[in-house]
């Protein structure tokens, strides 16, 4: 038997950690295994495909990054291709793909990545390829699973961040706005937000009015309480508007969400008339070494897509659903998106404790 593992789509902490449980349960079992390069470029003639032995995975699992790299820009079926103008053209490199990995002897892949990687993971399935995923997103919104390895580390960032703008905003009475990650999900800003006890926390699932922040802050103020801490998810939207999107993309690569901070600090102090200041946290989220949560979890991970690979559960991938470790359909992960339900406790005791969500 001979796997090959794949990293695709941002990176996560934990990322390493995976590929280190892979690859010694499959040496276990006497497997092969191979290390795809950058996504899928190690298979498209872009990148190459390395062996992956013991000594290949020693000391990893503490590393934030994934030892194989990644790349948000490789899907196979929608290749940016250069053309002589200068402009791109995406073509279909899948069936190169897929028969390059015929003549390296690869009978199975783990792919692990978010929900690009998922969907490129379920076409390449449908065409064939023996192929069990890893959900990986420090966003945590892949349906299927109660958490994605990432997100725990990516939380703690966000509420050390918050815990030292706490202080300089005390000591200033001022208001800061610090922006975190998530897409179009608001998993970080909660709970970063809530464990860093912040006072205002935006998030994409509830539209925000900004008069409403404003209300909070002058509240705060009134009781003797000079300084807030609003915390803000890239996604979130105001009330009757859009979401707020960065510069130009690459080609092949999908518009970035976010530079919200900035502006929502500028409508606070326009409104308050508060000194307020405003950050993006960004990929400091992203990196450094996974917490002891997320490298269980990912631990957890690479070993059931073995064990996966092992039932031939080809098309499936492998999920949390506390307190176990199961496997669904790739096909189910990726129905929706998952988003913080407006229902759970966590938003209920976030609104009981006195933060406010805008709206
Ligand atoms: O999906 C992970 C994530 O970090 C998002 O939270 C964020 O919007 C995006 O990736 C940033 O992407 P990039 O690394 O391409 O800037």
């Amino acid at each position: 038997m001979r796997i090959a593992i794949s990293t695709g789509g941002g990176d996560a902490p934990g990322l390493n950690a995976v590929i280190r449980a892979a690859v010694l349960s499959a040496i276990n079992r006497g497997w092969d295994v191979l290390g795809i390069k950058r996504g899928y470029a190690g298979l498209l003639g872009e990148d190459e495909v390395v062996p992956l032995t013991r000594e290949s995975v020693r000391g990893i699992a503490h590393l934030g990054g994934t030892i194989l790299r990644t790349t948000n820009r490789g899907n196979p079926f929608h290749y940016p291709i250069l053309q002589k103008d200068g402009t791109y053209e995406e073509i279909d490199r899948s069936g190169e793909l897929i028969e390059r990995a015929r003549q390296l002897g690869i009978d199975a892949i783990i792919s692990i990545g978010g929900d690009g990687s998922l969907a490129i993971a379920q076409k390449l399935v449908e065409k064939g390829m023996r192929i069990v995923c890893v959900p990986k997103t420090i966003d945590n919104d892949v349906s299927g699973t109660i958490t994605t390895f990432g997100f725990d580390t990516a939380v703690n960032t966000a509420m050390e961040a918050i815990d030292k703008l706490h202080t300089t905003a005390e000591s200033h009475d001022r208001v800061i706005v610090m922006e975190v990650m998530g897409r179009h999900a608001g998993f970080i800003a909660l709970h970063a937000g809530v464990a860093g006890t912040a006072d205002v926390i935006l998030i994409p699932e509830i539209p925000y009015d900004i008069q409403r922040v404003a209300e909070k802050i002058r509240a705060r103020d009134k009781a003797g309480r000079h300084f807030s801490i609003v915390v803000v998810a890239e996604g979130a939207i105001p009330l009757g508007g859009a979401e707020s999107r960065l510069g130009a993309s690459l080609p092949g690569q999908a518009k970035r969400v976010g530079g919200l901070a900035e502006k929502i600090a500028s409508e606070i102090q326009e409104i308050t008339g508060k000194e307020t200041r405003s950050l993006i946290l960004g990929h400091l989220q992203r990196g450094g070494p996974p917490t002891g949560y997320d490298r269980l979890l990912a631990t957890r991970f690479g070993g059931a897509a073995v064990r996966a690979i092992a039932a031939e559960e080809w098309g499936k991938m492998v999920a949390l659903q506390s307190p176990h470790i199961v496997t669904i359909p790739i096909a189910e992960a990726l129905k929706e998106t998952k988003r913080v339900e407006l229902s759970h406790d966590l938003v209920a005791t976030a609104r009981a404790t006195a933060i406010s969500f805008g709206d």
